[in-house]
């Protein structure tokens, strides 16, 4: 009796009962192929070259001429039985298989859609582009500084003495090697004098960046935190320059009603100096004169360090913090709330962009 490959008997194409069962084999197992990959294989086995019935069914080629017929009409329908059977659960295991998707891939169009928030930008920055935009309408340049500054420019450029107590330790943080003489700047000052090392005159920049002190978190203090610095050298400007500048300025941040007032100061590279006050009519406390910033008139030892002539040009200069400034222009009680990066604290400041 021949074999299959994989050893399954062949029946004998005469013996009826071993057609039969072979049959029933083959039905069972496509009964119970419960996907379309187990149909596959049940297909193989049993209609396939190397299953029972077509061995079978070759074998009846050495079989007498008397005994061909009855063997073909044995095999010929016991092999239709099975190729019907293969067929009809095809189709079943088929549509079963859409149904699934048609449930695994169903698209409920009435779910509430998963919004992705778009974030907001930082207020800080938003105004730090606003002051900018302010100047540059005005003609003015925008310079930038290393935030890692050298201890020459952060202070002896401009004209800091060598005892002055902002060097301590207390408000600047160093930068190891001491040899190195490098500090994270305290301020915004130094690129006054880089920028008047590397432009020619007459200058007109605006110096925006962050700042770096020696102090705690609390809700008015920060150890990093931004300025702008702006920085005007020209033949001829007087402290009318600088108040026309600050006050143009002010009306544009502050709105048409705002006011500002100088008062004598000291700031070793202006001279003379002044402390600059914003008359704020809608501040918490209400109407009132807010501090804003310093300024003042370039000190001739500063022009002289950065290699102008104080003699043949005069210059003005001010410096203001960006939080302060957003603190009580947009009613911020406390610096924390800028720091901390919750988009919520961003997005109620608007979406502009
Ligand atoms: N650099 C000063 C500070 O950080 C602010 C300042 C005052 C800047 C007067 C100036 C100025 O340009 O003229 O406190």
């Amino acid at each position: 009796m021949p074999h299959s490959e994989d050893g399954a008997l062949a029946p004998d194409p005469l013996d009826e009962a071993a057609v039969q069962a072979t049959v029933d084999l083959a039905l069972q197992h496509i009964a119970t192929a419960s996907n379309l990959d187990e149909l596959k294989g049940a297909r193989l086995a049993h209609v396939g070259d190397k299953s029972p019935l077509s061995l079978a069914n070759r074998s009846i080629g050495q079989l007498a001429k008397s005994e061909k017929a009855a063997a073909g009409k044995l095999i010929g329908p016991a092999r239709g039985r099975i190729s019907a059977a293969l067929a009809e659960r095809t189709l079943a295991l088929e549509s079963e298989r859409e149904a699934t998707i048609l449930v695994e891939e169903a698209v409920d169009v009435t779910a509430a859609p998963v919004r992705r928030r778009a974030g907001a930008r930082h207020p800080l920055s938003l105004l730090q582009e606003r002051v900018a935009d302010i100047f540059v309408g005005m003609g003015w340049e925008i310079a930038e500084g290393p935030e890692v500054e050298s201890e020459w420019f952060n202070f002896d450029a401009l004209n800091f003495a060598p005892d002055h107590p902002a060097r301590e330790m207390q408000d600047t943080f160093f930068v190891e090697p001491p040899e190195a003489h490098l500090v994270m700047r305290t301020h915004t000052s130094p690129v006054q004098v880089r920028s008047m090392l590397e432009r020619e005159v007459p200058i007109y920049v605006l110096c925006p960046g962050k700042v770096f002190r020696t102090d705690e978190v609390d809700a008015t203090h920060t150890p990093v935190f931004h300025q702008f610095e702006g920085l005007a050298i020209d033949k001829g400007l007087t402290m009318a320059d600088l108040r026309g500048t600050l006050e143009h300025f002010a009306r544009l941040m502050f709105g048409g009603e705002a006011q500002i007032r100088l008062r004598p100061n000291y700031f070793p590279f202006t001279e003379p100096s002044a402390e600059l006050d914003i008359w704020h009519p809608g501040a918490r406390g209400g109407p009132q004169w807010i501090e804003w910033g310093g300024c003042g008139m370039v000190h001739p030892n500063v022009l002289s360090a950065a290699g102008i002539d104080p003699e043949e040009y005069t210059g003005f200069a001010f410096g203001m913090g960006i939080e302060r400034t957003l603190m009580f222009r947009n009613e911020v009680p406390d610096m924390r709330d800028m720091i901390e990066g919750d988009v919520r604290f961003s997005e109620h400041f608007g979406m502009e962009i």
